[in-house]
Order: structure tokens, then sequence, then C-alpha cells
């Protein structure tokens, strides 16, 4: 039987983070365009910047462990993406469409957080303390940014889409 271990799980992972952040960081803007309230619409802007720099970490990371920064499809994300599509089509221009743009956005940033958590852990245990470190950067920005997202919503966009009810 072939021998796979933790460290190909890591690498498997890495490469589909790095497909995701990319995919997100198409998708950004689109979603940022769709937001009615300028608060909303800045938060996707500010993300869009963050997740530049978090691309740039994850070539970072495949260089410390000595492999060429490549993605693999991850379909989890074109999913979640497909969906926040979806919500601009059926949603776009209505009050309604800022609640479900947070609704995407936070499926989004809870796979990442689900996918960092894995990776800054494993890192840990393969020995790989920097690259470890600069997932755990990348973590604290996504648990920002869900932070973020949950102000947005309790605070303006849910209510919006309520009144308009
Ligand atoms: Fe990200």
């Amino acid at each position: 039987m072939k021998t796979k271990s933790l460290d190909d799980l890591f690498q498997d992972m890495l490469k589909d983070v790095y497909y995701a952040e990319r995919k997100i960081l198409k998708a950004l803007p689109k979603m940022a365009r769709g937001a009615q309230s300028p608060e909303l619409r800045a938060a996707f802007e500010k993300h869009a910047d963050e997740t530049q720099i978090q691309i740039e970490r994850l070539q970072q990371v495949f260089e410390l462990i000595g492999k060429p920064a490549r993605g693999k499809t991850c379909p989890a994300i074109e999913g979640i993406i497909e969906e926040g599509e979806e919500i601009l089509e059926s949603f776009g221009g209505t009050d309604a469409v800022d609640a479900g743009l947070v609704a995407t956005a936070q499926a989004v940033e809870h796979y990442e957080i689900a996918r960092y958590g894995t990776m800054c852990r494993w890192a840990e245990m393969l020995g790989q303390k920097q690259a470890s470190k600069l997932l755990r950067e990348t973590l604290a920005e996504e648990e920002a940014t869900d932070k973020t997202l949950t102000e947005i919503a309790e605070t303006s966009v849910n209510q919006a889409a309520l009144k308009a009810a």
C-alpha cells in the first residue's frame, strides 16, 4: 500500500485553500458592487485587500515547505460562491440583497476558518513553525472579518431586509 501521511494531507489542503483564496479574490469585487450598504461594500473591499495578502502568505508557506505554489480545485468554495451569485441574481437591487450577501460571505469565512484552523495545527505538528505562524495571522483576519460581518448584519442589513417584508 502506498504511504501517505499528515504531510501529504497538509500539502493537499494548502493547494485547496490557495485555489479558494484566488476564487474569493475574484468574487469579492462583484459582491462589493452588489452591496447596497456603503458599510458592507467597504467591508468587502477591505477584505479583498486582505485576501491579496493572504494569497501572498500562502505563497510563502509553499516556499517554506519547498513546493511550488499550485492550486487544486476546491468544489466547496465553488459551491458557496455560486450560491452568492444566485443571491445577486435573485435579490440584486432589493432591500434583502445585503442580508443575503452577508450570509454568503460568512459561509466563505467559516469555511476558511475551518481550513486555516486545521492547517495551523498540522503545520505545528509537522515542525513548520514559521508556516504555522503565517497561517495563524490569516486565521485571525478571517475571524475578525466574520465578526465585522456579524456586526453589520445585526446593526443594519438584517433589519433593512425585515422592514422590506
Ligand atoms: Fe481568506
